[in-house]
């Protein structure tokens, strides 16, 4: 793993965007996309930059399930508001996260990730060393999946929801098999609640037990963090 050290999560999201110019540069075609604070800045330096992503294709991570691309909360919602509906992409793609049937709709997503591979997928990661949705105990070859939320990623997550009860309690993920055949990877992390989570994937053992650790295995990771999701190193 590289390891890039950043003042602050502006700071990350300029590097983080400079590595997919210049993927872009060099043919990379399809963007694996997260939600969550963490990428905010990278989008915003995507949507002021003068790049055209006409010809690019995003599949993103995850959804709650439930919710749909009019809820303020769904991914879809995020991804619109902050890059799509900025920046046109040739086609976007986000799990349905109010499909009738939810076996289906992961068939469906696993037949979007193959037709896509993924060049650059961008990360985040939870407090419990998630990525996506896949928490802790989730099998490295799964595919996508339906995810019961843990308490610890409801609670970080209530934020965005009126109440704690308004937050949804299952999702759908792409798997941690499907994040671990892109290209390259780009994980993310700022702020001291990260910090037990960074150093665990870094320098723990690679373990179902901390879903991050699993990118110890992948070839191409750049990891970008502040000196506060960096402290415990
Ligand atoms: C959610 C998302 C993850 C994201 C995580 C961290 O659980 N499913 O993809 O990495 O939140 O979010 P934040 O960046 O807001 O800390």
């Amino acid at each position: 793993m590289e390891i890039i050290r950043v003042k602050d999560a502006n700071e990350g999201g300029k590097k983080a965007f400079e590595i997919i110019a210049n993927g872009m540069q060099n043919g990379a075609k399809v963007l694996g996309l997260a939600t969550g604070s963490t990428p905010v800045p990278m989008y915003k330096e995507m949507t002021d930059s003068d790049l055209d992503f006409s010809n690019m294709t995003s599949v993103n991570l995850d959804e709650y399930v439930g919710l749909g691309g009019d809820d303020a909360q769904s991914y879809r919602f995020f991804m619109n508001d902050h890059l799509f509906n900025h920046k046109p992409f040739k086609e976007t793609f986000v799990p349905n996260g109010k499909a009738s049937d939810l076996a289906a709709e992961c068939k469906r997503y696993d037949q979007v990730i193959a037709d896509h591979p993924i060049d650059i997928q961008i990360l985040g990661i939870g407090r419990n060393g998630h990525i996506g949705f896949n928490e802790p105990g989730t099998s490295f070859t799964s595919s996508t999946h339906l995810v019961q939320l843990t308490q610890s990623t409801i609670n970080a997550n209530k934020i965005y929801f009126d109440k704690v009860e308004d937050v949804p309690t299952q999702a759908l993920s792409m798997g941690i098999g499907s994040i671990m055949k892109s290209k390259k990877i780009i994980l993310m992390a700022f702020g001291d609640a990260k910090a037990d989570a960074i150093k665990g994937m870094i320098d723990g053992k690679v373990s179902e037990d901390l879903p991050a650790s699993v990118l110890q295995n992948h070839a191409d990771v750049t990891v970008i963090i502040d000196d506060a999701a960096g402290s415990k190193l």
